[in-house]
């Protein structure tokens, strides 16, 4: 197994025997793996074009790591536990023999309906077992998944299968989230209808049973997955092959897909997960995540599994039946690592503490945080009320991109700071940059969040457009990676995250492009055109905030702001629903046409004073009657 830190003393070890020799390093942990073929050469690199290639030439396989290299061992060992969505219903598990042989099985369906290695899978499905499975089945036979929230719309959907090229999609018939029970077989069937002219089947799991169309590419799980053999020959992957995509979105419109590959990523999930959450043997750690976000993916699904842990997977909503039911589970199943974000924490806060107090939380250890900032209050009511003290929490700071965590404290080892990620993990190099490109040395100083030499789970690309992933991660500074994250160093070296400094929002956690919005918000016929900015809020951490230019006179504002809203549904889905919309009738340009977003961004926090000189402005009128008429 990959090295896992003990003490402070080998976390200074690690960290610098990585910076004096970080292919050493990479090479100690990538030999603990199963290997059908060991690499030539460790690292090549050179972030300028980017080209970025670790274990160059070495042959494997990742759900041989996740699955058959822990079968003689921990064969009969709990791999995946899951939880349904309905409270009294029976949580179900897979020993890690039987995972093994339910991916087999899928493996050889795939395979059947003429899977291979390279072809595209888009997943659209709830958050059960199926979902891992085959994941990890298009992971055997060297096909890419490339999974979508199952809250995107059919439009998003069908944009994303599109740019995939996707051959199949794999989905259910209902999701069951809380009380609601969404039909998601028909947002498939939506997304097709649209033009989907790559896919030739659609791989249907039965979840509720209700009923659903069925069209000449659809193939139910049950007719073809059940009766498969048990065993099916892993295809041996080039460590630079493509494992999966994940869109994402960025300060463009269109959501990009980042490319994680085979080898890099292997090595870097599992060191992570296991000192991150510092897992030992027996533990049942549970991730509250979602599979379609990146977070699922490397820390419920990919690294749990190789490092052989009990991971847990959750159907539901943390609110249904009750506010007590993430802390219901967690006695239930005596978890150990709790894993979430500060939306869900703040949420649960709100709701009042004789929620947590009814439930036995005594088998809490370490306590998570991912996905955004969290305020002093949220972490203060998550270290005394859920871990009562005793459970460390880590502020885990990491991206899509990144592909697993790169700062964070190890809970028991270095020290928790409220609101601080505090340090890189041994062998990520971060730095922080001014605005003219120099690094900022020292300690008590705030730039952008850079990244100076590769790490093995780093995104290689965006699938189809090399070009953009230059562009976007290593242009603005020579030899970086670039996050989009400004940050600070405090006096002992201790990184606390700011928050994004492009046109990037973070909702509920989930990253929304303000541009992406806009195009959205712009599909409405009697929209002349818009602004989108997040804004402050108490449980999201950021709200969306639009201004809308109207063609015609409104006449009802409020069923006009529905309008708009169903359309941003329409076109991404309902997380990227605007909380509020602003009809303007013009908004502030400098004079070479460009939307002054800082202005729009200060009027929506609720503070309109300090604006500065807008004189200069193309129409500077215009800003008093946005400040007038702000809805915050
Ligand atoms: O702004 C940072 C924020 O989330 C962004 C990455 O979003 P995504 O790719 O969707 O991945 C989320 C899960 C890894 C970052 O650029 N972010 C993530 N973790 C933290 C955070 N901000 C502050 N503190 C964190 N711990």
């Amino acid at each position: 197994m990959t090295l896992q830190i003990k003490n402070i003393e080998e976390h200074q070890a690690a960290s610098q025997r990585a910076i004096e020799n970080p292919e050493g390093f990479w090479e100690e942990q990538a030999n603990t793996f199963h290997w059908r073929k060991k690499w030539n050469k460790t690292l090549q690199w050179e972030f300028d074009t980017p080209d970025v290639k670790w274990f160059v030439g070495g042959k494997m396989n990742i759900t041989e790591n996740c699955l058959d290299r822990h079968l003689e061992i921990k064969g009969n060992q709990v791999a995946l536990l899951w939880e349904p969505n309905e409270a009294g219903a029976p949580a179900k598990s897979y020993t890690y023999r039987e995972l093994h042989a339910e991916v087999c099985k899928c493996a050889n369906a795939l395979k059947s309906m003429g899977i291979t290695k390279g072809d595209r899978v888009i997943f659209y499905m709830p958050m059960v077992p199926e979902l891992t499975i085959a994941v990890l089945a298009c992971a055997r036979i060297g096909a890419v998944h490339s999974v979508v929230f199952a809250g995107f719309s059919a439009q998003a959907l069908a944009d994303r299968t599109n740019d995939a090229q996707a051959k199949m999609i794999i989905c259910s018939d209902y999701n069951k989230r809380g009380a609601k029970n969404i039909p998601v077989k028909q947002v498939v069937d939506d997304a097709i209808a649209m033009g989907c002219d790559s896919v030739e089947h659609v791989l249907v799991h039965k979840n509720t049973g209700g009923e659903v169309n069925t069209n000449a590419v659809d193939t139910w799980w049950h007719d073809i997955v059940p009766q498969q053999s048990a065993d099916c020959e892993a295809e041996e992957m080039d460590s630079e092959d493509m494992l999966f995509i994940l869109y994402t979105s960025g300060s463009t419109g269109k959501p990009k897909g980042v490319v994680h590959t085979c080898g890099g990523y292997m090595v870097y999930t599992c060191y992570s997960f296991r000192n991150v959450f510092q897992y030992k043997d027996g533990d049942i750690y549970w991730c509250t995540a979602d599979i379609g976000w990146i977070t699922g993916h490397s820390y419920i699904v990919y690294g749990p599994l190789l490092a052989g842990a009990t991971t847990m997977m959750f159907e539901g909503v943390p609110t249904y039946p009750d506010a007590g039911r993430f802390w219901h589970i967690c006695e239930k199943h005596r978890v150990n690592q709790f894993y979430t974000a500060p939306t869900a924490i703040r949420a649960l806060m709100a709701k009042g503490d004789e929620w947590v107090e009814k439930y036995d939380l005594s088998s809490l250890k370490v306590l998570g945080t991912v996905g955004e900032p969290i305020n002093a209050e949220a972490w203060h009511w998550y270290d005394q009320k859920v871990g009562k003290g005793n459970a460390p929490i880590v502020d885990t700071w990491w991206q899509t991109e990144t592909g697993g965590i790169m700062i964070s404290n190890i809970p028991g080892i270095t020290e928790a700071i409220p609101c601080y990620a505090t340090l890189p993990l041994p062998g990520i190099q971060p730095c922080l940059m001014d605005k003219d490109g120099n690094e900022i040395e020292g300690n008590d100083v705030e730039g952008l969040l850079c990244v100076k030499f590769p790490w093995p789970s780093m995104i290689r690309t965006t699938y189809g457009d090399h070009e953009r992933c230059k562009n976007v991660y290593f242009s603005a500074f020579a030899n970086k990676y670039f996050t989009g994250d400004g940050a600070r160093r405090d006096e002992n070296g201790m990184y606390r995250i700011i928050g994004r400094v492009d046109d990037v929002i973070n909702v509920s956690g989930h990253r929304i492009g303000t541009a992406e919005v806009e195009n959205a918000i712009n599909q409405h016929s009697n929209i002349v055109e818009s602004a989108v900015v997040g804004y402050p809020h108490d449980i999201k951490g950021q709200g969306i905030y639009a201004y809308v230019i109207a063609n015609y006179p409104v006449a009802d504002e409020d069923a006009f702001r529905l309008e708009v809203r169903e359309t941003v549904t329409r076109e991404i889905g309902p997380i990227a629903k605007p909380d509020q919309i602003q009809i303007v009738s013009g908004l502030p340009k400098t004079r070479s046409g460009k939307i002054m977003r800082r202005i729009l961004r200060k009027i929506a926090s609720g503070d309109a004073s300090g604006l500065g000189d807008v004189s200069t402005l193309l129409n500077p009128e215009i800003v008093e009657e946005v400040k007038k008429g702000a809805l915050v």
